[in-house]
């Protein structure tokens, strides 16, 4: 099979890692008998410097053109003086916008339990949780939404809106999703205080109708957030709006060893959008010390669900399971000095997959 993808390595140490991550699809391509077409495109702050776009229009037409993208990450300080509609984190927006991926997949297991985790060996044990991010809706999206005004009387708004079907879609993947794991969705809202909560649990509430095997809890995202770091374990399929979702899955990832470890797969329109939960870390960019897995088990997601390659997905999967217990990890896994690089680790675990 010839897999065309558009890779987008954006800002920071997006670069480092989605070379890491190329360099895994090729080993697999060649073990398995099929071809990569992966070409790079600038986004983000990339995107500015090269085009004078965040998202350059030959980066839209790349992206429109492949079943897949695979992204770094976008963001990086020198633009943060810039308009909230013109910085590079806007970009990536459109992007998600532009495809329609509203679903977005964000698995934590706590496959890899680092020597300076803050977590005790017991409250990891059995965490293997997914969660299902709301993704182009809710606050991020809703208009009106500016700043206005001068000096003191300066204000600024936002919209936070859902309409019912948003919700009804992204509530069916995380019960698709929950068929096919331990069977619980934990839908997480602020229903004491929002209306757009109260109106995500009645359509959640009615979609899980549908779903009689499917044991169904609200949550609310203050108890939510203590939840994951206390009983994490009993946590299987965590369905969220897109706010909610992306302050929750940054703490998730720590029940994980490391923000680097975490990928995501944004799903529901016809292309897929593949990309490390991590962001740009401008602070140890350049210097080969990210670490790749995120990105490279964001790849293993791109052959599951926009290829649909499985056995491939998992053979990376457990490349990166073999690269832990080699102890082949990146400095923010381990303190103990044998900290490897980026490219090492992304040898390895080619290595892995080549067989
Ligand atoms: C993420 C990131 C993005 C988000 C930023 C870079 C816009 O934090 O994918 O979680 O907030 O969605
Ligand atoms: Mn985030």
């Amino acid at each position: 099979m010839k897999l065309k993808i558009t890779t987008l390595p954006g800002d920071g140490i997006g670069p480092e890692v989605v070379a890491e991550a190329v360099k895994v699809l090729e080993a697999m391509a060649a073990s398995h008998g099929h071809e990569i077409e992966a070409r790079p495109f600038p986004f983000g702050s990339s995107g500015l410097d090269e085009a004078g776009s965040g998202f350059p229009d030959e980066t839209r037409q790349a992206c429109l053109s492949t079943p897949a993208i695979l992204l770094g990450a976008v963001g990086d300080p020198r633009h943060d003086h810039l308009p909230p509609g013109e910085r590079p984190e806007r970009a990536l927006l459109h992007l998600r916008r532009l495809i329609e991926s509203f679903a977005n997949l964000r698995p934590v297991v706590a496959s890899y339990v680092s020597k300076s985790s803050p977590f005790r060996k017991e409250t990891l044990e059995g965490v293997d949780l997914l969660i299902v991010r709301e993704l182009t809706g809710g606050l991020y999206f809703g208009e009106p939404r500016g700043i206005e005004g001068e000096g003191k009387s300066r204000r600024a708004f936002n919209t936070l809106r859902y309409d019912a079907k948003e919700i009804e879609r992204i509530a069916r993947v995380a019960f698709d999703a929950a068929g096919k794991r331990r069977s619980r969705v934990t839908s997480v809202d602020k229903a004491n205080v929002l209306e757009t909560s109260k109106l995500w649990r009645e359509v959640v509430t009615e979609v899980a109708q549908d779903y009689p095997a499917i044991e169904l809890e609200h949550m609310l995202v203050d108890r939510a957030a203590m939840e994951l770091v206390s009983h994490p374990s009993r946590i299987d399929v965590l369905l969220t709006s897109n706010l909610f979702g992306d302050i929750l899955s940054d703490e998730a990832s720590m029940l994980a060893g490391s923000l680097g470890l975490l990928p995501s797969a944004s799903i529901g329109g016809d292309i897929g959008l593949y990309e490390p939960v991590h962001g740009s870390a401008p602070d140890i960019a350049g210097k080969g010390i990210a670490n790749p897995i995120g990105a490279i088990a964001s790849a293993a997601m791109m052959l599951r669900y926009s290829f649909e390659l499985e056995n491939e997905a998992r053979a990376i999967d457990d490349a990166i399971l073999e690269a832990f217990a080699a102890g082949y990890v990146t400095a923010d896994l381990t303190d103990s000095g044998d900290a490897k690089s980026s490219a090492e680790v992304g040898d390895f675990i080619a290595s892995r997959v080549r067989g």
